[in-house]
């Protein structure tokens, strides 16, 4: 047998091969407008957006653009330390959540676009920025195009987070339901395709909490079923016994459930480079992204 070397890897399409999420199966901007209000509940006190910040370290003059921004987990803190920050996001509730949030914090420095991964983000106005984030929001179709895209981007920094293994989903559920977790792909194929691209990728870890607090069983329910399409009434029978199983109901009648798996993200973060091989449709933006690097950033007008 010929030996493999790294170099003959093409991770790109190593990943394309390993990510069974046919684009039917993934959630799609409607059924991030269902989840927004538990999603940005939930996620406001989370120990992740602090670990994620303390990993960026923000500086006073960057412009940020925060890719899959959701309802603002860290637009919103981030928009009180920097200039700018550019948030995009497809879900118009998710955009919506943030918008709220930025108003009742007396915020005008966010401009946000209702995009997907997928658009020409140039030709709606986005223009490169100083960093370039995309938090927890890795859910795409061309991994090699995202990464890409953020690159080209982006002047100063790219921070993302990326799963590692299973990700916020827990797989002792997926065995409960009889359900095989499927193998989609985790941050190791993104910090070898970057390294293949000549990218110098740093990686570090945010491991969350263990245990997850619900105002009760339902909530908890509910954000299990969010992990699954298509329950059958059977798989939601097994669901429940799960989450049952390892809930502690507490007298207020909320509820503490105990992962065995605790959710860990990589944040991978790279000086981005002009000189990588651009997707057509990001090239003219490479000029704009260049003369950007040479000047200072300045506060663009507040886009709601
Ligand atoms: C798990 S949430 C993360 C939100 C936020 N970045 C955070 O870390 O809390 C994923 C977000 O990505 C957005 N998203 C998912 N797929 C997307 C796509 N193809 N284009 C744009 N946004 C997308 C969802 O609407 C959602 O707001």
């Amino acid at each position: 047998m010929d030996k493999i070397r790294p170099q003959d890897l093409d991770w790109a399409s190593l990943w394309q091969q390993a990510n069974h999420n046919k684009p039917s199966q993934k959630k799609q901007a409607t059924d991030w407008d269902q989840k927004a209000a538990s999603f940005a509940t939930r996620t406001v006190h989370s120990v992740y957006t602090e670990k994620f910040l303390a990993l960026l370290a923000p500086q006073p003059g960057w412009s940020i653009l925060d890719v899959g921004c959701g309802p603002g987990t860290l637009a919103i803190p981030l928009a009180q330390q920097v200039q700018q920050v550019c948030a995009i996001d497809f879900s118009a509730n998710m955009l919506s959540i943030l918008k709220k949030r930025a108003k009742a914090k007396g915020l005008n420095n966010i401009c946000c676009h209702q995009l997907a991964w997928e658009d020409d983000w140039a030709a709606h106005g986005v223009q490169p920025h100083d960093v370039a984030i995309a938090s927890r929001s890795m859910a795409v179709t061309d991994l090699k195009d995202a990464l890409l895209r953020l690159n080209a981007f982006a002047t100063k920094r790219v921070c993302i987070t990326d799963r590692v293994k299973f990700g916020p989903k827990d797989p002792d559920a997926f065995a409960a339901i009889g359900r095989k977790k499927a193998t989609t792909p985790d941050y190791i194929y993104t910090v070898n395709l970057l390294y293949q691209l000549g990218l110098l990728p740093t990686v570090n870890y945010i491991k969350l909490e263990g245990t997850l607090h619900y105002k009760d069983f339902n909530e908890a329910l509910a954000s299990y079923t969010w992990m699954f399409k298509d329950l059958s009434p059977t798989e939601k029978h097994h669901l429940k016994q799960y989450v049952d199983s390892i809930a502690t109901r507490h007298k207020d009648n909320s509820i503490t459930l105990h992962r065995r798996h605790v959710p860990t993200w990589a944040f991978i973060s790279w000086e981005p480079t002009p000189d990588l091989p651009s997707p057509i449709r990001y090239k003219a933006n490479a000029i704009t992204r260049r003369a950007m690097s040479t000047k200072k950033s300045h506060r663009t007008q507040i886009q709601f």
